[in-house]
């Protein structure tokens, strides 16, 4: 045995030399029915294993840190001794376990995995990646430390374990693993509900199969005003906003406890302006009047005004860049009702009315126009 030692020792560093191949596939066809556990010892002594044969060809190294020693991953001579008859084989130990594995560019169906092996033979190996979600088991193989998966689910829970290969017959060893959530799809149909001057609420869908597991991120963005908010349905109310303000909600769909976000979707909104105040009517003629009236918000001077006019004849409606307006064309001695609405944004978002009723002057009585002319008269 010891001469045999010395003899093939050498190719030991030359890992898959034809010639020691052939010397040894030879002695090696002796041990191809053995089943049971046998002992190895390497020709160098550096360490001995026991060894299960399977199938007469598959050799899995096991006992105190069958892994590491020598080295992981690589072929190695091997001899066996059973009482006097020595034999050997080329089995390959099995590779270190990948680490530091990396989940990067998650989308809501794809995902990239990148992990390490340090393994001297790292270059030659494979990688199997089992991958493990709802109703969907399958693996993957990878001749490189990393792998695109695709055909994943949004906001969905894998759990990948990938495993080192060496070797023809593809020896491998113990997995390492990593879970990851994908992204949750964004959400969609946003609507904005039951606005007030201070309040509102906010719907919104998403379809994901995994959706009742979501959370929801809203992040509130107005002039004096930002931040987040959490909802656990598909609703939120948010409060303590200013009126007459453009306020964005940007909701972005969240699932397990480390919160993996998917993409926003927003949506912008404006709250009700507050009802103006302190209307007066001056300059009251038969025909026109003067309407005023007040507003404090912050964003007034970004509003417009709606005068609904209301009396005999036809209702109309007026508009007003300011807080002030000359009604015309009206009728003498006439009840008129004027309602104001404060009005913000391109869409015209609407406070609620306040309002006022006036009367026209009646027609000047005959006495005053005789005096006026009189007057006149006078004058000339
Ligand atoms: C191995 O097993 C086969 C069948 O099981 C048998 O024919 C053969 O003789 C065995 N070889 C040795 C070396 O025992
Ligand atoms: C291996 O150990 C045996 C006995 O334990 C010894 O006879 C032999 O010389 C050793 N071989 C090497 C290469 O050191
Ligand atoms: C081989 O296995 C036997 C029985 O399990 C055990 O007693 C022995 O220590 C093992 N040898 C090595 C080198 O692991
Ligand atoms: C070891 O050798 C004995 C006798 O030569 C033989 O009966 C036995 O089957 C062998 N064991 C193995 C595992 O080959
Ligand atoms: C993630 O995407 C970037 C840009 O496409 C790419 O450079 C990087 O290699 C990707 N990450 C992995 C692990 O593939
Ligand atoms: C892998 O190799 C790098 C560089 O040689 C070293 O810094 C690192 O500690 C090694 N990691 C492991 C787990 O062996
Ligand atoms: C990879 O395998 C090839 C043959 O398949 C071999 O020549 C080469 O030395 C191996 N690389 C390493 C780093 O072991
Ligand atoms: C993945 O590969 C392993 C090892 O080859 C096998 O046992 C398992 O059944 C495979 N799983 C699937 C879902 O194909
Ligand atoms: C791989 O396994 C097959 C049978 O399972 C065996 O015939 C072949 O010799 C093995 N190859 C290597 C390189 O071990
Ligand atoms: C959501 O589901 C409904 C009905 O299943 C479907 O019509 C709609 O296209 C889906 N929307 C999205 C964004 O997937
Ligand atoms: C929600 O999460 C729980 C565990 O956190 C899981 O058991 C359940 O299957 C998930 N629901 C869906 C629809 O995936
Ligand atoms: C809202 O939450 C996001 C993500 O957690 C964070 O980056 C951001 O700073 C938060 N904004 C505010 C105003 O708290």
């Amino acid at each position: 045995m010891r001469r045999l030692a010395q003899v093939f020792f050498p190719f030991l560093l030359y890992l898959g030399k034809i010639k020691a191949i052939a010397t040894c596939d030879k002695e090696c066809n002796f041990i191809s029915n053995i089943t049971e556990t046998t002992s190895i010892q390497l020709p160098d002594n550096s360490t001995k294993w026991n060894a299960t044969f399977q199938n007469g060809s598959n050799v899995h190294l096991s006992g105190n840190d069958s892994i590491s020693g020598p080295h992981p991953g690589v072929q190695y001579l091997v001899y066996f001794k059973n009482g006097t008859k020595i034999c050997c084989k080329y089995i390959f130990t099995k590779p270190s376990p990948v680490f530091d594995i990396k989940a990067e560019n998650i989308t809501t169906k794809t995902l990239d995995l990148k992990w390490e092996n340090n393994d001297t033979n790292a270059l030659n190996n494979t990688y199997r990646i089992h991958i493990d979600g709802p109703g969907h088991l399958r693996n993957i193989t990878s001749s490189t430390t990393y792998v695109q998966i695709i055909q994943l689910d949004p906001g969905t829970l894998y759990r990948f374990e990938i495993y080192a290969q060496v070797g023809d017959n593809k020896t491998e060893g113990e997995p390492k693993g990593i879970e990851v959530y994908t992204k949750p799809s964004p959400v969609y149909d946003i609507k904005a509900e039951s606005i007030t001057t201070k309040t509102l609420e906010l719907r919104w869908e998403n379809n994901d199969t995994n959706a009742v597991n979501y959370t929801y991120r809203i992040h509130i963005d107005g002039p004096s005003h930002w931040h987040n908010i959490t909802s656990n349905t598909t609703y939120v109310r948010v409060i303590q906003l200013d009126p007459g303000t453009l306020y964005r909600f940007e909701i972005y769909a969240q699932v397990g406890d480390n919160k993996t976000e998917g993409d926003p979707n927003g949506t912008d909104v404006y709250t009700k302006p507050s009802p103006v105040f302190d209307i007066k009517a001056e300059n009251i003629t038969t025909k026109t009047l003067d309407l005023k009236w007040e507003n404090n918000d912050t964003n007034a001077v970004n509003y417009t005004y709606r005068i609904h006019i209301g009396g005999p004849g036809p209702l109309r409606n007026i508009t007003s860049n300011t807080t002030y307006v000359r009604v015309i064309q009206l009728d003498p001695g006439t009840l008129y009702r004027f309602e104001i609405y404060a009005q913000v944004g391109d869409n015209k978002t609407e406070g609620d009315p306040k309002g006022t009723e006036v009367y026209t002057s009646k027609y000047i009585k005959l006495r005053d126009v005789m005096y006026i002319t009189l007057l006149h008269k006078e004058i000339i």
